[in-house]
């Protein structure tokens, strides 16, 4: 009999995992369903609703073999026993924690859905990041029919990144897999090591308990926005004294203790799930009682808004106090390169903010701009949406860089110059380009944690 797997949320996390999930494992038959379907007409056709390297290949080979895209999510529960989970799990907006707890509202219906349309019993598999504890509530929800059928639930968090994520699924660091220790746990915990062991080695599975699991995948995202924002408060106190924040970087990172991946100052971290998760760890914590701790993971979040606002004060101080009609260029919109995607993405901020100061802004970007148009379509301000960098640049005043698109490390900045309004700036958001090359073509450059490069008189 073919193996078969279900995921529900055909999203960032459920697309991707599922088609590395049915190339390794061609013996199941993996199905993929969402309430949305454009979506799933989007993963059915040659125009994917997600941009991610090596994705295209990736579907090419599995879809229509082993891999399936549905919109039937009932019929879909009926004939998989092992069923993933990732819908979404945004901040809620509304009633008690709003702007922090995580709204739960698709999850718990996703539960009932499955409950009402099992005939048999399942393993239902947390991919989505939860609050601690979501798994008991869970149980309870799956588990409130007096019948013989039974639910397992785990917890298996996934850590991907954006614009890296096959090569992420491909190779993980760990895959964690968090359960009950009961023999019921044990045995539906090996039901979904196996699938993972056809490509990764057995030693980076890790298996605990199913609240550590919950708890790592926020506590990981945490850390990681954690060094970013410690990284961000360093180049606030480099751009004060003269020391090149890159520089110390790198001399803090050669420690191995610390390690140098993750210490790039940059305007702001971004992403669905950094803000998102660190808010939800505060409100777990409050909700606790733990006032303290949750005040401490709160400034993270606290210190990348103040780095995007010190970003636009530095560009306002540079411009002589006025953004006032000026042309400013966003080089980049998405959140981080090699992806489409601009959930929370920095360049919102900025875009909002410069329009704030009625400065013109030119949006240029190789796979966002589409989703930049959605975001800033609820914002007065004068937008226009360009892709070609050459054209996005012309008559502006600034350019700002927004997004680390290696296509913007190689543009022929003397052709740009020459096309600018003078005196020329260069906000160089995320330290990609060379900035005293650019300080030789004539443009007053000011980095991130370093000093500026000007043809001003101090
Ligand atoms: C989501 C969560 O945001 C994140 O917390 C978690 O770690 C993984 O899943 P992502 O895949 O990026 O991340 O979300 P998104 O691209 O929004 O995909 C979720 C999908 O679930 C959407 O396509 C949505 O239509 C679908 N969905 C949502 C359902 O199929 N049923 C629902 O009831 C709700
Ligand atoms: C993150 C986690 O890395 C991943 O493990 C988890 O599953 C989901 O959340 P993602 O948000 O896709 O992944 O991208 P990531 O590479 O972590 O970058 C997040 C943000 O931090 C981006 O805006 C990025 O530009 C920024 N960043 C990253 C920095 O500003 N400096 C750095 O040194 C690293």
């Amino acid at each position: 009999m073919t193996k078969t797997i279900l995921c529900i949320g055909a999203g960032y996390v459920g697309g991707p995992t599922m088609a590395m999930i049915a190339s390794k494992c061609t013996d199941y038959r993996v199905t993929v369903v969402d309430i949305n379907p454009q979506r799933i007409a989007a993963w059915n056709s040659e125009d994917l609703p997600i941009y991610e390297p090596g994705l295209d290949d990736l579907i090419r080979a599995t879809r229509g073999k082993n891999l399936f895209f549905s919109t039937d999510v009932e019929g879909g529960i009926r004939d998989n026993d092992i069923i993933f989970v990732s819908v979404n799990t945004p901040t809620k907006t509304f009633g008690a924690g709003a702007g922090m707890a995580a709204d739960l509202q698709y999850w718990e219906k996703t539960a009932r859905q499955i409950l009402e349309n099992a005939q048999s019993s399942k393993i239902v598999i947390e991919k989505s990041t939860l609050p601690v504890k979501t798994a008991l509530a869970m149980e309870r929800i799956l588990n409130s029919q007096a019948n013989d059928i039974s639910f397992d639930v785990l917890s298996n968090p996934e850590f991907l990144a954006e614009g890296s994520a096959i090569r992420d699924l491909e190779n993980p660091d760990r895959v964690l897999i968090g359960s009950r220790e009961t023999d019921r746990g044990r045995q539906a915990r090996n039901t979904i090591l196996e699938i993972y062991a056809r490509w990764i080695p057995r030693e980076r599975i890790l298996t605990t308990n199913i609240w550590s699991s919950e708890l790592s995948k926020l506590v990981a995202n945490a850390f990681l926005a954690q060094r970013i924002s410690s990284i961000n408060t360093i180049s606030a106190l480099c751009e004060k004294t003269e020391a090149d924040v890159a520089e110390v970087a790198r001399a803090v990172g050669m420690d191995s203790r610390i390690g140098a991946k993750f210490l790039n100052a940059s305007v702001g971290f971004g992403g669905s799930c950094f803000k998102k998760d660190i808010l939800n760890l505060v409100y777990l914590c409050r909700f606790y009682g733990l006032e303290e701790v949750a005040d401490y993971w709160e400034r993270v979040v606290g210190i990348n808004v103040y780095q995007q606002e010190r970003f636009i004060m530095s560009m306002l101080t540079a411009m002589f106090n006025t953004l006032a009609g000026k042309r400013i260029c966003l080089l980049g919109f998405a959140f981080k390169a090699n992806t489409g995607d601009t959930r929370e993405s920095p360049a919102i901020f900025i875009a909002r903010r410069l329009a704030e100061e009625h400065a013109e802004v030119v949006i240029s970007d190789p796979k966002a701009l589409g989703n930049a148009r959605l975001d800033l379509a609820k914002i007065d301000g004068a937008f226009h949406y360009i892709e070609d960098p050459y054209e996005a640049a012309k008559g502006c005043h600034a350019l700002a860089v927004m997004t680390e698109w290696d296509l913007y490390r190689t543009l022929d900045y003397e052709k740009i110059y020459e096309k600018m309004d003078k005196p020329a700036f260069i906000f160089d958001g995320r330290n990609i380009l060379d900035h005293k090359r650019c300080f030789e073509i004539g443009f007053n450059v000011y980095p991130i944690g370093k000093p500026p490069l000007t043809h001003f008189e101090v």
